[in-house]
Order: structure tokens, then sequence, then C-alpha cells
């Protein structure tokens, strides 16, 4: 297991890009298996979950080309296995985005349930509920789902209106529901800017797909998709790590390929605490500090409201800003985990259930520190960015899932952080007994 050693107080200089969005790259490299055509995509991050979800698609008998390191060509002619299995769902759990794409295209899938995982129990009977209203028998079996198509191997088309809003939830739906006999509304959906990309691939596969980015989305199912091309759009969630970490270090950044528009809510917040951002172009932000970092409260929310997955790294921004910012987690019961780390290097953050208020600004040191999730991986970066002394991040595999190599881009742009490799003899004394928990930890949060 990687760590990151960072020393802190450098100003960041310099110019970043943006790398695809992981959170879309994964439920479009599931739509390949709609389609005996070949599906290309372009933009796609080198990160991790990227690498398991392509040995999904391959082990259930797909090929996967990589013409380009961020290209795949997708063919998906020859699936022999309907079957996302435990050893695959418990490190990565949007496996469970093969489940629609099976079921609609087969008549059958078999996916393991993901647990719970470091940010909430993460239940995925919506998705469940959603599928059994397309008329699928759904059975659970041995910690499997096990899903039917209604007689005929025909999805058939319905209204569902989604009791909360699910990202992946919506966009199983969705996939399941372009192959489906008839017409599908889907209501109270996601209007993430992943859900509309994910859209945009489908329609060029040749679904009929309207209404993405809104909450009612309508689909008229047809009897085959098609192979197609389509370019990832830009990590709005790595988009703002970089902001934050141009504005913590007190430093300089030019935020290149990026798409602004998918993070307004964020981009308002942090004008608002005084993060100067300029529009350089559509696809390109400058990015410094104000005089002065003030405190300021967020709630998490939905798309197009502040999103959960920036949570962590807003509130390490608000140890360097003053005053004291209520910081409200509404998505995810257990997502503060970065707090009590960042407590560890000096932040003054109390915690009260979904409501961590921190105070500020407070001159972080240095520590050893663990990696619990991705997006609070990230966090602890940004507090060793900003610390004083070396912080020594363990668990960076959390890290690599989401972020294509994060470290050589911050170091390009002036951080001091260096990934400290350990010798695989190490990882197996680790894993035959001293660090059990880390090991149980591996089940996935994307
Ligand atoms: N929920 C249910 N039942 C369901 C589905 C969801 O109760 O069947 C609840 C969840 O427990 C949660 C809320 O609804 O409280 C929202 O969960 P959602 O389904 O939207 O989350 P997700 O689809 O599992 C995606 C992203 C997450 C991101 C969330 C929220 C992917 C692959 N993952 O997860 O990304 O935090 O939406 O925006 O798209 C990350 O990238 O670090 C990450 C965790």
């Amino acid at each position: 297991m990687d760590k990151f050693l960072i020393t802190g107080g450098r100003p960041l200089k310099g110019a970043v890009a943006i790398s695809g969005a992981k959170n879309s790259a994964l439920p479009c490299m599931a739509a390949a298996l709609l389609t005996a055509e070949t599906v290309i995509l372009h933009n796609l991050p080198y990160a991790r979950d990227i690498i398991t979800q392509r040995r999904l698609l391959e082990d259930l008998g797909a090929t996967v080309l990589t013409p380009e390191l961020r290209t795949h060509k997708i063919n998906a002619s020859h699936i022999e296995v309907f079957e996302a299995p435990y050893e695959l769902v418990k490190t990565m759990r949007a496996s469970v985005l093969a489940l629609g794409p099976l079921l609609a295209r087969f008549g059958k899938a078999k996916v393991s349930l993901p647990g719970g995982c470091a940010i909430g129990t993460r239940p995925i009977d919506l998705h469940l509920r959603g599928f059994e209203q397309l008329g699928a028998e759904v059975r659970l079996e041995g910690g499997n789902v096990v899903a039917r198509a209604p007689q005929g191997g025909r999805l058939i088309g319905a209204t569902i209106s989604f009791e909360k809003v699910t990202v992946t939830g919506t966009e199983n739906l969705l996939m399941a529901a372009t192959l489906a006999k008839g017409r599908t509304v889907l209501r109270n959906a996601a209007c993430e800017p992943e859900i509309s990309d994910l859209c945009e691939l489908l329609n060029r596969m040749g679904a009929r797909v309207r209404g993405a980015g809104t909450p009612t989305i309508e689909i008229d199912g047809v009897e085959a998709l098609g192979g197609a091309q389509h370019t990832i759009i830009p990590d709005r969630i790595e988009t703002g790590t970089f902001i934050v970490a141009a504005a913590i270090t007190g430093g300089e950044l030019e935020i290149k390929d990026c798409q602004p528009e998918h993070l307004t809510a964020v981009i308002a917040k942090l004008r608002e605490v005084v993060v100067v951002i300029e529009d350089l172009n559509p696809s390109t932000l400058r990015v410094k500090r104000g005089n002065a970092l003030l405190a300021s409260d967020v709630s998490t929310e939905p798309h197009p409201n502040f999103p959960t997955d920036m949570q962590a790294q807003y509130m390490a921004l608000m140890t360097q800003a003053e005053g004291h910012a209520t910081i409200t987690e509404t998505i995810f019961e257990n997502r503060f985990m970065h707090a009590s780390e960042m407590q560890r290097m000096g932040a003054q953050i109390h915690l009260n259930g979904r409501i961590a208020t921190v105070s500020g600004p407070t001159k972080l040191t240095g520590a050893p520190v663990l990696a619990s999730d991705l997006r609070a991986s990230a966090s602890l970066v940004l507090a060793g960015l900003v610390a004083q002394g070396e912080t020594m991040i363990e668990r960076v595999y959390h890290i690599d899932r989401g972020y294509e190599r994060i470290e050589a881009k911050l170091r390009a742009v002036g951080a001091d952080i260096q990934r400290i490799r350990e010798s695989v003899t190490a990882q197996l004394t680790d894993a035959a007994g001293t660090d059990a928990a880390a090991i149980a930890s591996l089940s996935g949060t994307s």
C-alpha cells in the first residue's frame, strides 16, 4: 500500500489539465454492454476504478482494446457470463452498473449485493425496485442480486418515481429502459452532468432518451442499440479539488480542460469565501486566493447544489478561513472520517452527527494520517499541502481509484509530494496480520 509524503507550505503555481470524469466513465463503459457493436470512449481518466471496470467487462466476455492510454474500444458481442462477482463488487460498488445493461440485453443478470462502505450503508434498493417496475423478477440469493426479465426476455417500460435522488440508480434504470418495450418515465431522477453525458452516449448508440439533466427523463425503448464514439466530460470534482489546492496554498493555478458550468455551486461558494476565480475561456479557469479566506456554511445536496464529493475538500479549506463554518452532510450518513484526521493535524472541528463546525484559521502541522475513502484522501492531501512540516498519508490506493496521478499533477505545479511505494513483501506481511482493517476497508466507495 503506497503512501504520500507531503512537505507543506509551498504555494502552487502553474497550469494543470483536468482528466475525464471517473463517475461518467464508469456508466459509459457499462453502457457498452447494451450492444454487440463497438463503443469507443475517449478521455477516460487513467484511474484504478477504470481499470477495475475494464476487468469486469472482460470477465463478462467483452474485448477491450486500448489504442491510446485514455481511449477504450469496447466490444461486447460475445458476452458469456452474466455475473459480477463479490471479488469485484467489493472493490468497486459501481460494478452494480452492469445490472441494468445485462438485464436489458440478455434478460438476466447476477450481481453481488454491495455491502456498506466507509461513507455509509449505501443500499441499492431503489435500483432493484425500479427493475421490478420494469417487469423484472428480482431475488436475493447467497448475497447476490439475481434479476430476470419477464417472459419473452424483454423489460417493459414503466413510470418510476425515485423516493430519493440516486445517481447510479438513475443510470442503471436509464440503461435498462433503452431496450425495454415501450416508454419509461423516470421521475425525481438525478440531474448530475454524468447523467447527461451517459444519455448523450446512449442517444449516439441509437437510444431515444429525452430530458437528461432534468428530474424527469423519458426513454422510448428500441429493439437494439449500435456502436458509437463518445468523449467523456471533464471531472468536475477533480476541477474543484484543484481550485481548493490553489486557494489553500495561497498560490495561483490555471486549470485547463475543465467545464466550469458543471460546478457552478462549488465555484459560487468558493467565490463567497473569497477565492478569486476568473473564467479565462470556456474551459480554463484562473484561481488565486483573495486577501483572507472567510468561513461560510455549506450543506451538501444533489446536483445542481453543492456536491457531497467536494465536502471533505471544502472542510480542509475552512480550516484556513476566518470564523466558524458549519458543514452539513445530507447525502451520506458517515462521510466525516477525514475530520478526525484533520484534527490530528491541529484543525478545530466539532462533530455533531451530520454537522461539522470548523473554526479557523488554524495553523495545521504535518502528521501521519489515514485515508478512509477517495474524497477524504483528497482532503488530507490538501491539508498536507498547507501544513507546516511533513504529512504522511497512508492507504492512498483510495485516491488512486478516482484521481489520475494526482501527485504528478501537484508536483508539476510546485508541491512537495512523493509517493512512497511499499514492497510486495511488506504488503503480504500486512495482509497476514497487522492490518486486517485496511484489507477490510478495500471495499469501495465510488
Ligand atoms: N440510496 C438509497 N437507495 C438506493 C440508492 C441510493 O437509499 O438504492 C441513498 C444512498 O445511501 C445515499 C443517497 O441515496 O444516501 C445517494 O446515493 P447515490 O445512489 O446517489 O450514490 P451513488 O450512485 O452510489 C454516486 C457517485 C458517488 C457520489 C454519489 C452522490 C458514482 C460511481 N458514484 O454514488 O461518488 O458521492 O453519487 O453524488 O457515480 C466518489 O466519486 O467519491 C463517490 C463516492
